[in-house]
């Protein structure tokens, strides 16, 4: 794969492909039919990724993936409503934090960073508190790449009658979600992450019947989804300034999605780039935070080596003088680095990026790994 230096190993912005990066450089005029076709059509291809043309409407969003979730509970969580948060990591306290903020009642449950919320944990919250209205769920907590087990809460959820609000933003578009089978008010997720293309946009996969009752729940006018689509329905166009060169870019790696053979080839490619990281940095010694079994193919948190002259920040200038940027880790308790699988990488990259911290840890004589 051909990419433009630095190669970043992040979980977005990550490292995007030249065809991408050159759909950019047009501009477009926000009145301009040619562009409006450009934003249906990729709400339109948004949408089949999840099959939820039927079911949902795709709403996008000005701004990074967090806008999004913040005007998805804020429009879509009556102002009397009550929000189960599911918690185990940095994202899911966020969603906890954007309740509070925005007045809206909730409760939490929090688990350990290395522990999957279980199917019979929400099964017992719901059974305890008939007054929660919606749950919140982050899909791949991107904070240690553990993986959520998100059919199996869905089904609970739907059992107890309740409404799913879903953070995919680290793992839309490439791991499986069926709107047929998965049952959700709310799945949010952003440009700039799974599907390649550049930060600036999020989006929101809205059930219609939700969206439908939604009008005025909002406490904003800049992130009241309903208001969003509304116009948007009416006019072709966005609300507000619309991020042009943004939608452009999606437009453009949503192309390149679907000649690689879309969400399984993504899959693949994700899942072989994860494969290649650990087994080349358990040669070097170094473990990863999750065991395998709960560990999303999207990012990889790694222990960082014991040893006095190991710094983070002297590590990761080092290897990013070497071409690759890595990401330090979000854990209180342990000492982490973390190393994103996905982005427009393969696994020769991956190879080459675990080569550059070989020669790095050699360099700093990091011996105690
Ligand atoms: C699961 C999850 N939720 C929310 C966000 C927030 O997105 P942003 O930083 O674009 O606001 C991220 C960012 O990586 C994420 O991984």
């Amino acid at each position: 794969m051909s990419t433009a230096e630095p190669i970043l190993l992040t979980p977005g912005p990550l490292t995007t492909s030249a065809r991408t990066r050159q759909a950019m450089m047009v501009d477009w005029g926000s009145w301009d039919d040619r562009f409006n076709q450009l934003t249906a059509s990729l709400c339109e291809q948004l949408l089949a990724i999840v099959n939820g043309t039927d079911s949902h409407h795709c709403v996008p969003l000005q701004g990074s993936g967090t806008f999004a979730v913040e005007a998805a509970i804020g429009t879509l969580v009556p102002r009397d409503g009550k929000v189960l948060v599911l918690i185990n990591g940095a994202y899911g306290k966020r969603l906890a934090k954007i309740c509070e903020v925005l007045g809206r009642s909730f409760s939490t449950f929090e688990s350990a960073e290395d522990e999957p919320t279980t199917a019979a944990d929400v099964d017992r919250l719901l059974r305890a508190d008939n007054s929660i209205t919606h749950v919140a769920l982050i899909h791949c907590e991107t904070s240690t790449g553990i993986l959520n087990p998100l059919p199996d809460i869905a089904q609970v959820i739907a059992r107890h009658g309740k409404r799913l609000i879903i953070d995919a933003m680290s793992s839309f578009g490439a791991l499986p979600i069926d709107a047929r089978q998965v049952p959700f008010d709310a799945l949010i997720a952003a440009s700039g992450k799974c599907l390649e293309g550049v930060p600036g946009m999020g989006f929101v996969f809205a059930s219609k019947s939700a969206l439908a009752n939604a009008a005025g729940n909002s406490h904003s006018l800049a992130m009241d989804l309903f208001d969003q689509h509304t116009y948007m329905a009416r006019t072709g166009q966005w609300r507000f300034t619309p991020p042009t060169h943004v939608v452009a870019a999606l437009h453009e790696a949503l192309l390149q999605y679907n000649e690689e053979g879309g969400l399984p080839a993504r899959h693949r490619r994700y899942a072989s780039n994860c494969q290649v990281l650990l087994e080349e940095m358990s040669k070097l010694g170094l473990r990863s935070f999750l065991p395998a079994s709960i560990q999303a193919p999207i990012i990889v948190t790694f222990h960082a080596p014991k040893d006095p002259r190991y710094q983070f920040k002297e590590f990761y200038e080092r290897v990013k003088a070497k071409g690759y940027i890595l990401y330090p880790g979000k854990l209180t308790q342990v000492e982490t680095f973390r190393v994103g699988c996905i982005g427009h990488v393969n696994g020769i990259e991956m190879q080459a990026a675990v080569a550059a911290v070989a020669e790095v840890l050699r360099e700093m004589e990091v011996l105690d790994i």
